[in-house]
């Protein structure tokens, strides 16, 4: 069965560990010799409570989070987020700050490409507050319109006392991403933010980040600073229809009591203090997300956790982004995006290929030799190799190997 597999560089749904199906597979038809399939079990049972339980250990255990915090999930996806997070921090904002008019409420938004814009959009379209888009990265691009780049922190400039500090850590269809290291001029600028303002009620500051396309993937750099990281579970951890909040409890607030001093209503299931005081069950979950997402947690774990992966992260695409430079080098056969130095993701290379044809070309090259999944998304274009942490070095090696000989033979024609 293993051979016949592909290997599926996709971003998302995408690759899934082969052992991990295969435990999920037998579950489908009885799991843990209860006799009733995982897709029919209710998600009430003893058994399934211990399925959420080990899940929300497993986060926290791995992810080291911190007893500030605690972890939700819900469906909706990252889309989902986009909507909860703007309602439940303004909510919160007006808790804190019930005289304050839509126009003094500042919603942050770091724009780095696709995702970020879609989330302050929506924030725009909720209103009830007064969305700024902090740093465009557009503007520091090559040509003033794409989104090819992390900007410098000196392009940064926050509100004083915003309702919400939003970034998306990895944005999966441009493949750029902040660096761990705050040292470099692509990290994020956490120093900026603006914590030790002596007019604040709250000094915690209220950062969102989007982590649906790296979650998991490495360590995440202050996560004890952040109110809220999110995900959606469909890249590195599981199946899609499951969505991990990692929330600090200050923003878990009575969104009705936020709505009688003129917030706006919160939809029941999007307010976290539903998840929150239902234990994640208020309603039924993605149950066979959740516990394939479980056993794929589990797998992290054996393998080494969040080091072993980080570590292998950047060896696959160290691999990936040096033969796109062999490629580039070799008569501009490859065209990089995002420039080394500017933010390249480690998650999701993303580069064009020159000459007629040569892409289709390449797909299906790729194609025949079982390389699925590699086509950029449909409005960037070119070509996009996800890199999650189902895919092996080895996996990262076949697709090299085929980059390498794609250069030859396009200089040969
Ligand atoms: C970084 C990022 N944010 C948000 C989303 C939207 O997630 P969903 O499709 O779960 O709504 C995606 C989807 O690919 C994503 O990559």
């Amino acid at each position: 069965m293993a051979e016949s597999r592909a290997i599926n560089f996709g971003a998302g749904p995408c690759a899934l560990p082969h052992s991990v199906l295969e435990e999920a597979s037998k579950s489908l038809l009885n799991f843990n010799g209860t006799g009733i399939g995982i897709a029919e079990i209710s998600h009430r049972s003893k058994e399934f409570g211990q399925v959420i339980s080990e899940f929300e250990s497993l986060i926290r255990e791995q992810l080291q989070v911190p007893s500030t915090h605690v972890v939700l999930f819900s469906q909706g996806g990252g889309t989902g987020q986009f909507s909860s997070i703007v309602l439940n921090l303004l909510a919160r904002h007006r808790l804190l700050y019930p005289s304050l008019s839509p126009e003094e409420r500042y919603l942050d938004y770091v724009v780095t490409g696709s995702w970020s814009k879609s989330a302050a959009d929506e924030a725009k379209r909720l209103g009830g507050g007064n969305v700024k888009v902090v740093v465009d990265s557009r503007e520091s691009s090559k040509d003033g319109k794409s989104f090819d780049n992390i900007p410098t922190h000196d392009k940064y400039e926050f509100s004083k006392n915003p309702a919400v500090v939003y970034y998306c850590e990895n944005e999966t269809v441009q493949g750029v991403q902040f660096d761990v290291d705050p040292s470099s001029s692509t990290s994020f600028p956490y120093h900026l933010l603006p914590k030790d303002d002596p007019d604040l009620t709250s000094p915690l500051i209220p950062l969102v980040a989007d982590y649906s396309s790296s979650f998991m993937s490495r360590p995440i750099p202050r996560l004890a600073d952040h109110a809220v990281i999110f995900a959606g579970a469909q890249k590195n951890i599981g199946p899609a229809g499951l969505t991990v909040m990692i929330v600090r409890k200050d923003c878990i607030v009575d969104v009705d009591a936020a709505a009688k001093l003129g917030a706006a209503p919160v939809p029941k299931i999007l307010s976290y203090k539903t998840l929150y005081d239902g234990k994640n069950v208020p309603n039924t979950p993605a149950t066979i997300s959740l516990y394939i997402s479980k056993l794929v947690l589990q797998d992290m774990k054996e393998k080494g956790g969040l080091q072993y992966f980080g570590e292998l992260s950047k060896i696959k695409a160290k691999k990936v982004y040096d033969a796109l430079k062999r490629g580039e080098d070799k008569g501009g056969v490859f065209e990089g995006k995002i420039k080394e130095g500017n933010g390249r993701s480690l998650m999701n290379v993303v580069f064009g290929i020159n000459g007629e044809g040569a892409e289709a070309r390449f797909l299906e090259g790729a194609e025949r030799r079982g390389l699925k999944g590699l086509k950029g998304h449909r409005s960037v274009g070119g070509i996009r190799v996800s890199l999650y942490n189902a895919l092996s070095e080895k996996d990262a090696d076949t697709l090299v190997q085929y980059m390498d000989e794609f250069v030859e033979a396009e200089q040969a024609r």
